[in-house]
C-alpha cells in the first residue's frame, strides 16, 4: 500500500504513523499550510511533502482537484487524514471510497465538528474518547472503525482531555492503518468488513 497523510498541524498523529512501521509505505505527506510542524515531522523521516495553499485556489472544487493530482502522482492507494482541516468535497471524496480514512476527537456520532472537547465538557458528559472512520461526503459520518474511550475526570479541562484524548488517537490510528494495510479492513459498495465479515459496530478498544 502506498499511503499519503493529509496534514494541517501538528502531525503528531503523522508521527504516531511514521514510528509504528506500517506494512504500507508513507510515500508523502501533503498540507494545506505552509507551517505546519508536520511537514517537518515527514522531512525528518525522509518522506516527501507537497504544500497546497487552498489560498491559492477560487474554490473547494479547483483545490482538490490539485490535491488529487498531487495524490495520483505519488501513486496512492490510501489517504489518511491526520488533523487535516479542509472540508472536502463530494467529488473528491467519492474518489478516494473506500480508501481514506479520518480521526476524529469523539465519541462519533456524537460530537461531529469542532471544539469536541469542550463541548463534552459543557454538557457534563462522563465518557469521551476517538473514532477513526471511513470518509463519506457527509463530514464526521462515515463509517465508524474503531474507537477508543476515556472517562471524563471532574478536574479535566480542555487541554487534559486533548491530551488524555491525543494517547487514544496514536494507539488507534496506526491500528486501523495497518488493517487496511494488511487486508484485514476492506470496503466493498459501502460497507466495511473486517475479517471477511461485515463490521457491525466499530472495533472498541479498552479504556486506558
Ligand atoms: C486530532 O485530535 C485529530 O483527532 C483531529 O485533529 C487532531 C490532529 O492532531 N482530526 P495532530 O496534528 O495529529 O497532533
Amino acid at each position: 500500500m502506498r499511503i499519503a497523510v493529509l496534514v494541517s498541524g501538528n502531525g503528531s498523529n503523522l508521527q504516531a504513523l511514521i514510528d509504528a512501521n506500517l506494512s504500507g509505505q508513507i510515500i508523502g505527506v501533503l498540507s494545506n499550510k505552509f507551517d505546519a510542524y508536520a511537514l517537518q515531522r515527514a522531512e525528518n523521516a525522509n518522506i516527501a511533502t507537497a504544500v497546497i495553499s487552498h489560498k491559492d485556489y477560487p474554490n473547494r472544487e479547483s483545490f482538490d482537484a490539485a490535491m488529487h493530482q498531487q495524490l495520483l502522482a505519488w501513486q496512492v492507494d490510501l489517504v489518511i487524514l491526520a488533523g487535516f482541516m479542509r472540508i472536502l468535497t463530494p467529488n473528491f471524496v467519492s474518489q478516494w471510497q473506500g480508501k481514506m480514512l479520518n480521526i476524529h476527537p469523539s465519541l462519533l456520532p456524537f460530537y461531529k465538528g469542532v471544539n469536541t472537547h469542550q463541548r463534552v465538557l459543557n454538557t457534563g458528559d462522563r465518557l469521551h474518547g476517538c473514532t477513526v472512520h471511513f470518509v463519506t461526503a457527509e463530514l464526521d459520518a462515515g463509517q465508524s472503525i474503531a474507537q477508543s474511550a476515556i472517562q471524563v475526570g471532574l478536574h479535566d479541562t480542555v487541554e487534559s482531555l486533548a491530551q488524555r484524548v491525543h494517547e487514544l488517537e496514536h494507539f488507534i490510528y496506526p491500528q486501523v492503518a495497518e488493517w487496511l494495510c494488511n487486508g484485514q479492513l476492506t470496503w466493498r459498495n459501502g460497507q466495511a468488513y473486517f475479517n471477511q465479515k461485515p463490521l457491525e459496530r466499530p472495533i472498541q478498544f479498552a479504556q486506558f
